[in-house]
This record gives C-alpha cells, sequence and structure tokens, in this order.
C-alpha cells in the first residue's frame, strides 16, 4: 500500500536544510527534510502541500511536483484525501494542525519537534488522535538514528556496566536542539528525569535560552548538559558506567572498557560493535510510523514522549529563571517554551 501524505509547512525542515547540510562534508543521513523523505521512500506519496508564503509553497510544490498547493492545512484537509500529515509549520502552530488533522481522519502524524508550546496543547493532541486513533511519530532524530540506537542497546545490555552519570554538549536552545537529546536520553537510559537545576543563558538575544544544567534521573544518575548559544562545537555524549564508556558524536560511536593493566584501572579503547547503516533517522521514524498504522506498533518516538520531552525543557527554563530546582513532573500546563520557529 502507497500512503498519500500532506505536508504542512514547506520551510527550513521541508528541504532547505537538507540542501544545506549536503554541502557539508561529511554529512550523510539523507534524507533530512519532509518533503525529500516523503518523496523518495518508496510507500510515501506527497499528494498535497499547504503554506501561507506563496514563494516557498511554489518552490516545494515545483520541485517536487505537487499539484495540490494549499494557503493553509484547512483547505488541505478539506480537497485531498490524506492518509498521513507531515507537521512542519512554526511550532506554535502544531497543535491546530495536529488536532484538525486528527478530527478529519488522518491515520498517520509525522510531528516535528518541539511537539507543542504548552503541555495544555501537546494534551489536547493526545486526547484529539487517541479519539481518532491517530498514531503518531515525532522527529527526535536522535532517538531513531540507527548507530546512536545500537549505542543505546549496547548501554542497555551492561556493556558499561551500571550507569554512574552522562554528560553531554549540545546545540541550539534547550526546547529547539535540546528536544533532540532530552528524547535521546529517554530512549538510552529507560530513565525518568525527576528534577532538574539550570543556568540559562541567551534568552535576551533569544527566544530559547541555551545553558547549563543538570537532569536527576530515577535511575539514581545526573545529566550535565551544557549548550552553548551559537556554539559550532559538534554534539557530543559521553556515557560513563562502573565497567566502562561510551561516547557518542555526529556520525560516530566511540567505546572503552575499563581494564586492570599493572595493578591500575585504566581506560582501553575496543572497538564499538556496529556501524551506521546509512539509513536517515527520518527515514527510519517514517518507516516506524508505518508500521504503526498497519500493525499496532509503537514508534521509539511519539506524542507522548514529545509530552515527557517538553515537560523536562519547561522545568529547565523554570529553573533557569528562578535559580531553584524544579522537580518533575512539571504541572504548569500553560508555562510556555518558545522555540526560534
Ligand atoms: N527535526 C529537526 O531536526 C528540525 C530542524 C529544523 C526545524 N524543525 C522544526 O520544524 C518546524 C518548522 O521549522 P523550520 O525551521 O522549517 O521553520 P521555517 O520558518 O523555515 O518554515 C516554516 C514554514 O511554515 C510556514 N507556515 C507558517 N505558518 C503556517 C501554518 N499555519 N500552516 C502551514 N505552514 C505555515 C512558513 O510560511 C514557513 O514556510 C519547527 O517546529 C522546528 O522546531 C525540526
Amino acid at each position: 500500500m502507497t500512503f498519500r501524505v500532506g505536508l504542512v509547512g514547506c520551510g527550513s525542515i521541508a528541504a532547505e536544510l537538507e540542501d544545506l547540510l549536503r554541502a557539508v562534508p561529511g554529512y550523510f543521513l539523507f534524507p533530512y527534510g519532509h518533503a525529500t523523505l516523503v518523496a523518495r521512500h518508496p510507500r510515501t506519496e506527497l499528494v498535497a502541500i499547504a503554506d501561507p508564503d506563496p514563494r516557498r509553497r511554489e518552490a516545494i510544490g515545483d520541485r517536487f511536483n505537487v499539484a495540490a498547493r494549499f494557503a493553509d492545512h484547512h483547505a488541505l484537509l478539506e480537497s485531498v484525501p490524506v492518509d498521513i500529515v507531515a507537521v512542519a509549520a512554526p511550532t506554535r502552530f502544531h497543535a491546530r494542525i495536529a488536532i484538525d488533522a486528527a478530527h478529519a481522519g488522518v491515520k498517520g502524524l509525522f510531528l516535528e519537534k518541539p511537539v507543542a508550546e504548552t503541555l495544555r496543547d501537546v494534551d489536547a493532541m493526545i486526547a484529539a488522535c487517541t479519539a481518532a486513533g491517530t498514531a503518531t511519530v515525532v522527529n527526535h532524530f536522535r532517538s531513531f538514528d540507527p548507530l546512536w540506537r545500537r549505542a543505546a542497546q549496547l548501554v542497555q545490555s551492561g556493556e558499561v556496566g551500571r550507569l554512574t552519570g552522562i554528560t553531554a554538549v549540545w546545540v541550539d536552545g534547550v526546547a529547539d536542539g535540546g528536544s533532540h537529546l532530552l528524547d535521546y536520553l529517554r530512549v538510552m537510559t529507560g530513565a525518568r528525569v525527576t528534577w532538574v537545576q539550570a543556568f540559562t543563558q541567551g534568552a535576551a538575544r533569544h527566544v530559547d535560552p541555551g545553558g547549563t544544567f543538570i537532569l536527576g534521573l530515577d535511575s539514581d544518575i545526573r545529566v550535565t548538559v551544557h549548550m552553548e548559544w551559537g556554539s559550532k562545537a559538534p554534539p557530543q555524549v559521553d556515557v560513563f558506567g562502573t565497567a566502562g564508556m561510551v561516547r557518542l558524536g555526529n556520525f560516530q560511536v566511540q567505546r572503552w572498557r575499563f581494564e586492570e593493566v599493572a595493578d591500575r584501572v585504566v581506560p582501553v579503547e575496543v572497538p564499538f560493535p556496529g556501524r551506521h547503516d546509512g539509513r536517515s533517522a527520518m527515514t527510519v521514524a517514517l518507516d516506524e510510523l508505518l508500521d504503526a498504522i498497519e500493525y499496532g506498533t509503537r514508534p521509539v518516538s511519539t506524542l507522548e514522549d514529545g509530552r515527557d520531552v517538553l515537560g523536562i525543557t519547561l522545568a529547565v527554563l523554570e529553573a533557569g529563571r528562578t535559580g531553584c530546582r524544579v522537580d518533575l513532573p512539571f504541572i504548569d500546563l500553560d508555562a510556555a517554551a518558545r522555540a526560534e520557529s
């Protein structure tokens, strides 16, 4: 079966960002755009697009040969039968689009992150999707990256021993880039964040601040995140255990075992048992959404997981604002995390 997809939002993450990344030496996780993904995937077809900006709408329509072009998602949903809606508009519009699509009876939603700005919006999205039986997947791309998945399995299988801590150097704001990391930490550790302390910075210049924050997990370990706005440093996650450590970078994972050598315990680098299989994270995410629609399986990152990520994001922002530790779950349904787009 071929799934008919409607794309709402024809901006950067539709195709432009992928065009940019293709010019970066060594970058190979493609497709990395909703239009490029759907157009190339053997089981999907891009049948309609919506964007209020005629320039961007026409650019995507012409490039991907889509005749059905609309200024908003209402017109798209009313005019063209679609199985899946890809929600790639700015974050503040995600809830309205997702809820209307679920009410219109679409089978699946491919949602951009952050899933929404407030927990109240996400709760309304979850209610609409649950009532309509709409499957969801969220483009937290580290959680779907085959190499990072393999690293998560390795950690869960006890290869580094008992986890003792995690440090991460990350990019962009807490709500924006941070959502990828926060979701991946859940996938890798299987643990929940129970408290947060934070020093945030950059809010004056940026809607979505960066900063340094500590997450306390219910497995009794701490995650320290350093996220400097404007930094061009590649992301890195170091996972420490009693028996070794794993270091995740963009396209590589390194591994060390702590071994006794001449009466001293030293880190000895050992090969990582796995390579990137070349599939892009978005391809894996779309495959999992199609499986969810056809077989009722659960994608690794769903709207419910996006809610957890937003709750942690809001706690980090609150802790940064107040200078106080914030315990989770975060309960202010109307506090907003605003990302750049
Ligand atoms: N997963 C990732 O790695 C990743 C990367 C970039 C952006 N994003 C997310 O994707 C979303 C879009 O970001 P972007 O960088 O493409 O932004 P963008 O500003 O480049 O593009 C957004 C597009 O949506 C259009 N738009 C505005 N209001 C709309 C509406 N109501 N309905 C339909 N279209 C509308 C705009 O005209 C624009 O063309 C955001 O939620 C962002 O956080 C995710």
